[in-house]
């Protein structure tokens, strides 16, 4: 396994209140090239589990190794493999891309930091490659991203995490701020990715119906517990919980005509 997140628990701080436990006993594994969905309701612990993962912060119990490395007690060298070999991307395309740089500069950050290019023409060849793997035009890289569409954006993000060749990417929420009929498209994107560069991708979403398409393998969390997790095939056909298959229910679109009347309005609204 690439990374093992093995009996993790972990609580905030509520004070006056007693510490509320976020976590509770949770194993995860994720294996090189695979795509694992994480899926729960609102306040499942799905992001702290992302925090976790990224290092972000620490559970109190538990260990998570990644490649070799002990990820909560790492420092040095090691932690700077793991900071460049884990990556994200978030939800919100617009609050996590800085208004002020350029797009080049955006996608370039990484190359500087990590020192991975000798000379500014050599990174800014790896940009202009990067945007055309993502499905931009290399020639916007001058452009700042207020120009840009949400799904636009979320294409920069990835870019921005993939420039510097992770081996895992931690995305939490990454298409639930775009408008549904671009969801698909990136969504198609990183499993894209995740074939021709090997890469795993830990796909955070609170329905299943978003995981389906990409995650072969899914985890079921509900109030900070893994309740379930299989294959695709046997979350979907054989969901043993019914929380489970209440996360399923929650798919809209639950008798085909009312779907398509649903989606006729949204032709309607985008085309206005
Ligand atoms: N920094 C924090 N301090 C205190 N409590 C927190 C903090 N971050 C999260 N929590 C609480 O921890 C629980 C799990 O939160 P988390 O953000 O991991 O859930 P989630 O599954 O990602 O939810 P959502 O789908 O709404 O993003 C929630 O009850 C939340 O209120
Ligand atoms: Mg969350």
């Amino acid at each position: 396994m690439l990374m093992s997140i093995d009996r993790i628990s972990k609580s905030y701080n509520a004070f006056p209140h007693p510490p509320a436990k976020v976590l509770n006993d949770v194993t995860i594994s994720v294996g090189a090239g695979e795509a694992l969905g994480l899926v729960g309701e609102s306040g499942s612990g799905k992001s702290t589990i992302a925090k976790c993962m990224l290092a972000l912060i620490k559970p109190e119990k538990g260990s998570i190794t990644y490649d070799g490395i002990d990820v909560i007690h790492a420092a040095g060298k090691d932690l700077r493999r793991f900071r460049r070999e884990v990556q994200m991307v978030f939800q919100d395309p617009y609050g996590s891309l800085n208004p002020r740089m350029t797009v080049e500069e955006l996608i370039g950050e990484g190359l500087l930091v990590h020192r991975l290019e000798p000379t500014a023409a050599a990174r800014r060849d790896r940009v202009a490659e990067m945007l055309e793997m993502v499905g931009l035009n290399p020639n916007d890289m001058a452009r700042y991203t207020r120009s840009f569409s949400g799904g636009q954006r979320q294409r920069i993000a990835i870019a921005r995490a993939l420039v510097i060749r992770p081996r895992i990417l931690v995305c939490d929420e990454p298409v639930a701020a775009l408008d549904v009929s671009v969801q698909a498209q990136v969504i198609n994107l990183l499993q894209d990715m995740q074939r021709k560069l090997n890469l795993a991708i830990v796909f955070v979403a609170h329905d299943l119906a978003v995981v389906r398409h990409l995650c072969e393998k899914i985890v079921v969390l509900h109030k900070g517990e893994v309740v379930e997790q299989g294959s695709r095939r046997e979350i979907f056909e054989n969901a043993k919980m019914p929380y489970t298959r209440s996360l399923l229910a929650a798919v809209p679109v639950p008798d085909p005509a009312a779907g398509r009347a649903r989606r006729a309005a949204r032709r309607l609204e985008t085309a206005t």
